[in-house]
């Protein structure tokens, strides 16, 4: 089975995805530490193509790069840079893709990410799009990360963001046209979670 959570930055995919791969026993999948893990092989200067996603049991990813273990080492704000200029790049999304659509075709995956629905996984059985204002997910960000700096600061990182995931030329970030949309504006996260699982139990039944 394949279920993909799209949508912009800060709005919720890896918590609610976490959560939501644990319950059902999908391999999990941050796609965006893929962008992160080749931007640390470049500053380390490692050959891209060792690029490895190594399943550990039903659950975890381990990512390796190099031979080496990145999984934890891919958070700084030096590594998020440098991932967003490489995600611009046409053969390192081609990377990115044939990594990750491998490993969906031997096992079961909820995989997030900004294009997951629309390119890498375009027949997952369930697509999801979470959306949020810019606003309500700097708050988010503020309040889960204590980040000391002005609301509206946040707010604009967030858009500026959002403008360049939106409308980049190679697999900009916009939902599916199957994909269910769902604004949490007005939910908290174990709501988010409930709905996801039931759009997945849905599926399951059928
Ligand atoms: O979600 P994140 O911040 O870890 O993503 C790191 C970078 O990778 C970010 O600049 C967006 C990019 N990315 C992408 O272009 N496509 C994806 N499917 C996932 C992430």
């Amino acid at each position: 089975m394949q279920v993909t959570i799209d949508g912009p930055a800060g709005v919720g995919k890896t918590s609610v995805g976490k959560k939501v791969a644990d319950r059902f026993s999908l391999l999990f999948i941050q796609s965006g530490q893929l962008y992160r893990a080749l931007a640390y092989g470049k500053l380390n200067q490692m050959d891209y193509s060792s690029l490895a996603l190594n399943p550990e049991g039903d659950s975890n990813l381990e990512l390796t790069i190099g031979g080496e273990e990145v999984t934890k080492k891919l958070t700084s704000e030096e590594i998020a840079e440098e991932a967003s200029k490489l995600a611009k790049k046409k053969e390192i999304r081609a990377l990115v893709n044939d990594r990750i659509s491998r490993i969906a075709r031997d096992q079961d995956v909820l995989v997030e990410g900004r294009d997951i629905g629309t390119e890498v996984l375009p027949d997952a059985e369930v697509k999801i799009f979470l959306t949020a204002s810019a606003k309500e997910r700097a708050k988010r960000r503020k309040k889960q990360l204590q980040i000391d700096r002005p609301l509206k600061d946040i707010e604009n990182g967030i858009k500026k963001r959002d403008e360049r995931d939106q409308n980049r030329e190679i697999s900009p970030l916009r939902p599916a046209d199957d994909a269910v949309i769902l604004n949490t504006n007005s939910l908290d996260e174990s709501k988010v979670v409930e709905r996801v699982a039931s759009l997945i139990g849905d599926y399951l039944k059928d």
